[in-house]
């Protein structure tokens, strides 16, 4: 299998790069390297620095590259709080440059893509565990463009013979196990590599955002998958069009709620640290809860996540930001 990576040099694009190779497919990636890191790019992947958003440019590494079974679509902007300062940036390249990939795919055959979605598509969710045909109504702006997206998806699929599949990831965490990639946003607004910042001596403490929602201990919950996972589900959505599945929509997460409290307590565990901690006010728009059903994922897909127990995840994290505290900066 030949498969275009869009964004193949950020946190989950890297990781399933490396996935994607180990199965024995070819890579070819596609990354601005914006956001994304050249020492998160596979040795063995083919790789070309531009941006989705320049039709020619992507005319010319398609011209280059024939045979092209599928693309892994992860190219955007996916910062939560900057979404709501500067809409038109995440409308412009999330929305705008999956439109020009989109063009240049149809223009040059290729009819199969795998994308990026995510939870924050539901919004706040009337029930969980959140099902695929849940309401969908995005409380921030990266949610709408990536709802935005999925129906972008849709209408060119209605009108074209292209076949899609989004995956909604939940809480993606972790980093690879070989110990060479793992997560390195800059800034950094995700909890559990806020949290690891404290045992390595980057921060003082960690601010728990809000200790008054309504769960058990007041704080919120979430789904966290390893960001491997994830990384299976998306070779085994290619194989799948590959087969000739229609296209389809899946939630990715491990059905099982963590509070942030508990992410803390779970990480000192992991580390053998103590881990300051400070609580605050509520964040803006977080939702109380979040959990994922994959049922769908599991029974369609056959996907089957390998490390859904959260002290886990986080050691594969930790050993990842204790070694490298600069992230790619370091060697
Ligand atoms: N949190 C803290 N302190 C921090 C950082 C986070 O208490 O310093 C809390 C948040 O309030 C939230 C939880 O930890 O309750 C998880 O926060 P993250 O920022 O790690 O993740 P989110 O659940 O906000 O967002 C994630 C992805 C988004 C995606 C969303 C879908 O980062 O890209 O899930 O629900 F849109």
């Amino acid at each position: 299998m030949k498969v275009l990576v869009l964004g193949g040099a950020g946190y989950i694009g890297s990781h399933t790069v490396y996935e994607l190779i180990t199965s024995g497919a070819e890579v070819v990636i596609i990354d601005s390297l914006e956001t994304g890191h050249i020492k998160a790019v596979h040795p063995q992947a083919k790789f070309y620095k531009g941006d989705i958003r320049d039709r020619a440019f992507l005319d010319s590494v398609f011209e280059k590259e024939k045979g092209i079974d599928a693309a892994i679509h992860f190219a955007a902007y996916s910062l939560v709080g900057e979404s709501m300062t500067n809409p038109l940036k995440y409308y412009e390249n999330n929305m705008y440059g999956t439109m020009v990939l989109l063009q240049a795919m149809t223009a040059h055959g290729i009819d199969k893509i795998v994308f990026s979605s995510t939870a924050a598509t539901y919004g706040e969710p009337e029930r969980v565990p959140i099902l695929e045909t849940d309401k969908t109504f995005p409380t921030n702006t990266y949610g709408e463009t990536k709802l935005s997206m999925e129906k972008m998806f849709k209408w060119t699929a209605n009108a074209t013979g292209l076949r899609y599949v989004s995956l909604r990831y939940f809480n993606a965490c972790g980093a690879h196990t070989n110990g060479l990639i793992g997560e390195d946003h800059n800034p950094e607004s995700h909890l559990i590599p806020i949290i690891l910042q404290v045992p390595n001596g980057k921060r003082d403490s960690i601010s728990v955002f809000g200790t008054d929602y309504d769960t058990p201990d007041g704080t919120c919950i979430r789904d966290y998958i390893h960001v491997l996972d994830l990384a299976s589900a998306h070779i085994l959505a290619a194989e799948y069009l590959m087969k000739g599945g229609e296209s389809n929509i899946f939630n990715l997460g491990n059905g099982v709620g963590h509070s942030v409290k508990q992410v803390i307590e779970t990480a000192e565990e992991a580390t053998g640290l103590a881990i300051k901690t400070v609580y605050g006010d509520r964040r803006a728009g977080d939702p109380a809860v979040l959990i994922a059903s994959s049922e769908k994922a599991k029974s369609v897909l056959g996907w089957k996540p390998k490390h859904d127990d959260l002290e886990e995840i986080i050691s594969t994290a930790w050993n990842w930001h204790k070694n490298h505290p600069n992230g790619f900066e370091d060697k």
